[in-house]
């Protein structure tokens, strides 16, 4: 496969943020009218946070896993999924967003690196489990009976991002990196570009502005996720 002159192998890894769900109303972070407005990082973020005041940060993550109803993929989403059905080769979206909106576009081979609205995790027995609705202060665990010990299975400051393993060893491996809608502030992920450039990777990168990052890559292209995915899939896969 031949794109921009140079030949690509079969080895891709993405990786999305919050401006690929953007264009599907949910709001990014560090946006003017981001979700962080009103709330500092350590109030809603942070395991310290959320042991001063479980309410607030319970209130927070409710009204975000309720907003999800109301929100549905765009066509970037859609996009990346038909490119995974269609990718002859090793593929695997890592995404730093908790909506769940890539597996809804039917994407599978995804990592939810910072963890998932709709998950819950008991900190009394450690057990994960599946989670619609409010959670609340007065949540109870299906597996152990304990209440109050349920919190949002969403990696905060401070905490080690899931599956980091299996995610450098495909950043290692790959051939083409791609970042969409992420403003690179925020690591490990904001460092994926510079291990898949060691690695000799062709690293693109898809978002409204240029990321903190953006000089590692090779290309920037500059526009809504909705549209540029889109096309840049077509292109791939044409
Ligand atoms: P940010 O809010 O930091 O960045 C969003 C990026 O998306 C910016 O670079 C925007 O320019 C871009 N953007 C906005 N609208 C877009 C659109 N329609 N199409 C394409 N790009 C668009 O979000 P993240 O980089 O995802 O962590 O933030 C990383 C992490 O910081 C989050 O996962 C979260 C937060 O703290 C946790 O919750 C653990």
């Amino acid at each position: 496969m031949v794109a921009d002159g140079r030949r690509i192998g079969d080895s891709l890894v993405i990786l999305t943020g919050a401006g690929m769900s953007a264009d599907s109303g949910v709001p990014t972070f560090r946006a003017a009218d981001g979700l962080w407005e009103g709330h500092r990082v350590e109030e809603v973020a942070t395991p310290e946070g959320f042991a001063r005041d479980p309410a607030l940060v319970h209130a927070f993550y409710d009204a975000r896993r309720a907003h999800l109803a109301a929100v549905e993929p765009n066509a970037g989403h859609l996009a990346l999924a038909r490119l995974e059905r269609e990718w002859p080769g090793n593929f695997l979206l890592v995404t730093q967003n908790v909506d769940d909106l890539h597996e809804r576009a039917g994407s599978e081979r995804l990592i939810h690196m910072h963890g998932e609205l709709q998950r819950g995790w008991c900190l009394a027995c450690d057990h994960r489990l599946p989670w619609a609705g409010a959670m609340g202060e007065g949540a109870v665990c299906p597996a152990c009976a304990a209440t109050g010990q349920v919190r949002p299975d969403i990696v905060w400051f401070g905490e080690m991002p899931y599956q980091m393993d299996r995610i450098d060893e495909a950043i290692r491996t790959c051939d083409l990196f791609v970042s969409i809608g992420t403003s690179g502030a925020v690591y490990p992920a904001a460092g994926f570009v510079q291990t898949a450039r060691y690695v000799g990777a062709r690293c693109l990168e898809l978002n409204l502005d240029p990321s903190q990052g953006s000089i590692f890559f090779d290309e920037t292209r500059l526009g809504r996720a909705s549209e540029i995915v889109p096309r840049w899939v077509d292109e791939l896969l044409d």
